[in-house]
């Protein structure tokens, strides 16, 4: 049977728009997908010529092309000046939304009250109101919504998950997760999106999004989880003076009756490269490798008081279960930078007639707003009192 095919509509042309747009050219047969592929319908930016512009950077992407792209995707794709001409579009199935933050909510809305299916990239939105407005314009109209949690439809996402879920390792313990990246913030322009108030700057909303996809994926989905609205415990964010946005964001969320995880996202220093997400199990960790955004291996290790030599005297004799030896397990992208998986799913869901994805329900998208409006309003920043745009 031929491939569905999914019409794009791309707004915006920065960044994460372009990797986005790169990846939904790779062609599905390297990460053996035959059942979905993608073209690029329309590119809306707030120029004609940038629009312009991007679609000709994608068509020289010697990058893309090396990958296999058949450029057929890209043939009869329309440049236009406003996101608005994108929604309108009938040759476009479904919007994605790369601007930044306190744009989401906006350009999502006035998608969905056109038609048009929605992937909205992280965070999906400023605060609950916001995303609660969306849910409720995406049911009512039947259209598919979902949150751009790349992370999620990962290889090595799933394996972590299986490990874990599997219960090899024995109950879980902890959850210690982190995405830090040192941004250079002195060096930044006022109107910098990481750390201008008026486009969401700040670690908790930029960097947020991903120490919290492992604690969702091995705690919130894991098969002996009762609690579906984890509450943060305790939080605290550092303000960085020149703008008064978080340089730094911690936070600890408890699932009642199985785990607690610590969240921890800093604009002012690295993660361990060898150590992004710590797992740790009765029977040893289980440990995730920096980025956690597009990791592609992880170990499982032994608790330190099982090595020989980790103490004066020698270790105890394994418990049943323990483990005893290091492994390394590569989960590699074999080619692009990733983001096609969540396009795939995408593509899946509206082929099928689904308004949400079982591996990105909307749900899972509250509960880690949820913690984010928690903790942006016990902190300080300038942000802290921010009421987003629902009803607007
Ligand atoms: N999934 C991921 O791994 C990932 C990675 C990076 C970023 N993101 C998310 O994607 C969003 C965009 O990030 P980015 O790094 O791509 O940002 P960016 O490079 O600054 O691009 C943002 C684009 O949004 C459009 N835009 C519309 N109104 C704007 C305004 N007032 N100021 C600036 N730009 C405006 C612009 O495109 P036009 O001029 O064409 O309209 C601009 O190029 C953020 O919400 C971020 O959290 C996700």
């Amino acid at each position: 049977m031929a491939p569905f095919t999914l019409r794009w509509g791309i707004i915006s042309t920065g960044g994460i728009a372009t990797t986005f747009a790169k990846d939904l050219l790779v062609d599905p047969a390297t990460r053996e997908v035959t059942d979905v592929q993608h073209a690029i319908a329309a590119v809306g930016s707030r120029s004609v010529p940038s629009a312009e512009a991007f679609i000709t950077r994608l068509r020289n992407a010697g990058g893309a092309s090396a990958h296999g792209v058949s450029h057929a995707a890209l043939d009869s794709t329309t440049a236009y000046g406003t996101y608005e001409e994108v929604f309108a579009d009938p040759a476009v199935d479904v919007v994605y939304i790369g601007t930044p933050h306190p744009f989401h909510h906006p350009n999502a809305k006035a998608a969905l009250l056109a038609g048009k299916h929605v992937l909205c990239e992280k965070p999906f939105v400023m605060d609950l109101a916001e995303l609660d407005e969306l849910v409720a314009i995406a049911k009512e109209k039947n259209l598919f919504l979902m949150e751009a949690v790349w992370t999620r439809f990962h290889p090595i996402a799933y394996a972590v998950q299986r490990e874990i879920h599997s219960g090899k390792l024995g109950r879980v313990r902890r959850v210690t997760a982190e995405l830090s990246s040192y941004a250079h913030l002195d060096e930044r322009a006022d109107n910098d999106r990481m750390i201008d108030p008026k486009l969401g700057g700040g670690a908790l909303l930029d960097l947020g999004p991903y120490p919290s996809v492992w604690s969702m994926l091995v705690l919130h989905q894991h098969p002996d989880n009762t609690d579906q609205a984890p509450q943060v415990l305790d939080s605290s964010q550092r303000i960085y003076a020149r703008n008064g946005v978080d340089e730094l964001s911690a936070w600890t969320v408890r699932w009642d009756g199985l785990a607690e995880s610590r969240i921890l996202c800093d604009f002012t220093a690295w993660t361990p490269r060898d150590c992004a997400a710590v797992i740790d199990c009765e029977h040893g960790q289980l440990i995730v490798e920096h980025p956690l955004y597009r990791p592609e291996r992880y170990r499982i290790v032994p608790h330190p008081s099982t090595v020989a030599g980790s103490s004066e005297s020698a270790p105890p004799p394994p418990r049943p279960g323990q483990i005893t030896e290091e492994s390394v397990h590569h989960c590699p992208i074999p080619a692009g930078n990733g983001m096609h998986y969540e396009a795939d799913e995408v593509a899946r869901c509206i082929r099928d007639g689904k308004t949400e994805s079982a591996r990105m329900p909307l749900a899972e998208s509250r509960v880690v707003q949820g913690w984010f409006d928690t903790v942006r309003k016990q902190g300080s920043s300038v942000l802290k009192d921010l009421v987003g745009n629902a009803g607007k």
